[in-house]
């Protein structure tokens, strides 16, 4: 097989330094970044999955009222809890997290656990997410990849090829792993985030003020 070709050790220091100093200016103050609570984590990020900050902002606080902890989840009936997400959209989302408290009761007590099989094994905690929680709530060296992240990736270090194809993901996150630095491992995936949803977005990135962009292999000027 093909040896896929990985940022090297120079290249992981500097993308973690400019990152996070990017991040220290310019990184959003959200409310799930002020809580270790691995259920509130799990809400936010199922949330924010498929729905833009500002919108789960207010549905965030609302749901940790109603539904203040797992086993309040699992209490409450599903028709409740489909009700209180509607205004994020028709879809299956409730029903997992519905699912997620129901099982995390019947087989942790209320809790989520913290290893990544186990959190694999609940239908409805992917890859990301288990990623999330680890890195969010248990400040594990944990990679994430979302649909932000990768293009942030993608962008930055390889540029060529389908970002879409198998072989690039399984790439993009052995290069979300080789990244991630020893400390600070909360702040740089959540920077990870930000910088994607907010300066190296889908369709207008802001590249002349990016901080990347000497070493980004999609800049057109970069020196790489
Ligand atoms: N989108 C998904 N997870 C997020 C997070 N933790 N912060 C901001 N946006 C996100």
């Amino acid at each position: 097989m093909k040896k896929v070709s990985l940022p090297t050790e120079a290249q992981r220091r500097t993308f973690r330094r400019q990152l996070l100093a990017w991040y220290d200016t310019h990184g959003r103050d959200l409310p799930w970044r002020t809580t270790d609570d691995p259920y509130h984590i799990l809400v936010s990020e199922v949330m924010l999955q498929q729905t833009q900050v500002d919108r789960v902002l207010p549905k965030y606080a609302e749901w940790l009222e109603k539904y203040p902890s797992l086993s309040a989840l699992a209490d409450a009936p599903i028709e409740d809890v489909a009700h209180t997400w509607r205004p994020l959209g028709y879809n299956i989302r409730p029903r997992r997290l519905h699912a997620i408290a129901r099982e995390s009761v019947a087989r942790f007590g209320g809790a989520l656990p913290s290893d990544e099989e186990t959190l694999l094994s609940f239908k409805g905690i992917g890859a990301y997410t288990a990623g999330a929680i680890r890195s969010f709530a248990f400040r594990e060296r944990a990679a994430i990849l979302d649909t932000n992240v990768a293009r942030v990736l993608f962008r930055v270090f390889i540029a060529k090829g389908d970002p879409k194809a198998h072989a690039m993901k399984k790439r993009l996150w052995a290069t979300s792993e080789v990244l991630l630095p020893r400390k600070r491992v909360f702040d740089f995936n959540q920077a990870l985030m930000d910088f994607g949803a907010t300066l190296c977005t889908a369709r207008k990135p802001a590249c002349l003020v990016c901080p990347m962009k000497r070493q980004c292999r999609s800049y057109p000027w970069s020196d790489r």
